[in-house]
């Protein structure tokens, strides 16, 4: 294992993933983190991450200085090598020139850190801080034109520290610097896989649970088709799920949410139809986070009503990810955390009184993808966009009917066939269409016809914090359009939103 310390949150998730993209485990830690605890965990590395504050700020985040005495290599990014070379002695001041974005680095020493990277390569940087001199235990391993630290190694092979980021793609070299940091001088073996995780995670669960039965919501989205599965791996009948029929579904959902779980997998699945109470409730609401708040409490309330009838059931699944794991332990209320919080209903509250089984907890997305594909779950349901929870009803915009809903509900079906159909879909993050709540006038035979219009939403994004709208052909959108409009009685008129989110948002309610 590696250890990450995080100095400001995008900083640690990304150099995670790139550890783990080496095949070796990583785990990021809060900077407060005891080095008694890493020594605890036998990690075999430290990475000090980058962060936003300057050494010398006010409550500017250290790390325990013991770190440097476990008797295992650290490498500090940026951030993270400015405290490394405060600690271990060196002064560190305001660069005479702020360096953001690309720079030649020249590599002056190439040996274990820059073993294999070319003398001259370009690095991505982002720092105002910069270190200017260092005590005889240091050496320099690389400079930049404006840096003449931009790479360092301790005398005794304990710390060695980059002021670019390695683990950004514009630095091309950076994942050779990293395998070097990991393999060579950590001496990691590379051999963490998905099948290790799985059975490990297995033997934890059955320990977790013993006898107990353990409630699992689905919802007919990755995560928690993957929890389940996961689940029924390891402790077979002991597992119960249920599934919510809302009413606000996508075509076929229902179906095949029993197909796959009741008919292939065999799975004890409890199928909770409340559509009625979801849109009695919803009748004559158009506001969006009303809509939000009526679908979170119904939700509730379907699902209790369920969970209650099961007996001996003490455990409740939930398929958390660690990007909600390290956001929640994030104390500064970052901007992800809040935006998540608001579109965090449709989940369970703690009150309904079960412990938590979270398998997925030190997952990221696509690695959750990568267990769902081991575990033999469908391409379909393993890359499936994702739903919010609230369905359909913020994608009908205004008021809320069965008859808009099928309508909606049509148009998103023929959509998404045609996206899939021109080999789009796992390309484009998150498809969908939305009903708009206005009339427009179009010709039908030799009459006006006042008919819906139906949007079509297609963007691409790596975090769904920011995104750009799909460049998809027009010659695909136009199939859309026609089939919409022939097919789904209703709408005379189809739109492609080209917007890009901020300042538009993926959904439109
Ligand atoms: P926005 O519209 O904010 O959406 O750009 C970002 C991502 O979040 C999803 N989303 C929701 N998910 N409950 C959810 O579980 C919600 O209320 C909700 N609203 C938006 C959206 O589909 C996109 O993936």
């Amino acid at each position: 294992t590696i250890a990450i310390i995080d100095f400001g949150s995008q900083y640690g998730q990304l150099i995670a993933r790139r550890v783990r993209e080496q095949k070796v485990y990583s785990v990021i830690y809060q900077p407060d983190v005891p080095a008694a605890k890493l020594a605890q965990l036998g990690v075999k590395g430290v990475i000090l991450s980058g962060g936003p504050k300057s050494v010398y700020a006010e409550n500017a985040p250290s790390c325990d200085p013991k770190i440097f005495e476990l008797g295992v290599p650290v490498l500090g990014i940026c951030y993270g090598m400015q405290i490394g070379c405060k600690i271990l002695g060196g002064d560190i001041q305001p660069a005479r020139s702020r360096e953001y974005g690309r720079t030649k680095l020249k590599v002056v020493n190439d040996q274990d850190l820059f073993k294999g990277v070319p003398e001259s390569t370009t690095v991505w940087m982002s720092h105002g801080d910069q270190v200017n001199e260092l005590n005889d235990d240091f050496e320099s391993l690389a400079e930049t034109p404006t840096c003449p630290y931009g790479a360092v190694r301790h005398k005794d092979g304990k710390f060695f520290g980059v002021q670019f980021h390695p683990e950004v793609t514009h630095t091309p070299c950076g994942n050779d610097i990293l395998q070097n940091f990991i393999y060579d001088i950590c001496g990691c073996a590379g051999n963490w896989q998905m099948s290790d995780f799985v059975e490990e995670t297995i033997e934890k669960v059955r320990n977790q649970v013993g006898d107990s039965k353990v409630i699992c919501g689905l919802s007919g989205g990755v995560d928690s088709a993957v929890t389940a599965a996961l689940l029924h791996k390891a402790i077979g009948d002991q597992l119960v799920c249920i599934f919510v029929d809302n009413g606000l579904l996508r075509k076929n959902e229902r179906e095949g949410v029993v197909q796959m779980f009741s008919g292939h997998f065999h799975m004890d699945l409890h199928v909770v139809d409340w559509s009625d109470q979801f849109l009695d409730q919803l009748a004559g609401v158009t506001d969006p986070q009303k809509k939000r708040r009526i679908i979170g409490a119904e939700f509730i309330a379907a699902f209790k009503s369920e969970a209650d009838k099961i007996e001996n059931a003490e455990f409740l699944a939930q398929g958390t990810l660690y990007p909600d794991v390290i956001e929640s332990g994030n104390k500064d209320g970052n901007l992800a955390a809040n935006i998540k919080l608001h579109h965090n209903v449709g989940g369970l509250p703690e009150k309904l009184g079960f412990k938590l089984v979270e398998p997925l907890r030190d997952l990221f997305k696509d690695e959750v993808r990568l267990v769902g594909e081991y575990l033999g779950l469908p391409e379909d349901m393993v890359w499936r966009h994702p739903f919010p929870g609230p369905g359909l009803a913020v994608r009908v915009i205004g008021e809320i009917t069965r008859e808009r809903l099928a309508v909606l509900r049509e148009a998103d079906a023929i959509a998404i066939e045609e996206i899939k159909a021109a080999g789009l879909y796992r390309s484009i993050s998150q498809a969908l269409a939305v009903l708009l709540p206005v009339g427009t006038v179009g010709v039908m035979g030799d009459e006006r016809s006042y008919e819906s219009v139906i949007a079509i939403r297609a963007v691409e994004t790596t975090d769904f914090m920011t995104a750009d709208f799909s460049h998809i052909p027009f010659e695909v959108l136009g199939t859309i359009s026609s089939r919409i409009i022939n097919e789904v009685r209703g709408v005379n008129r189809v739109c492609y939103d080209i917007s890009s989110k901020p300042p538009a948002t993926i959904e439109w309610e």
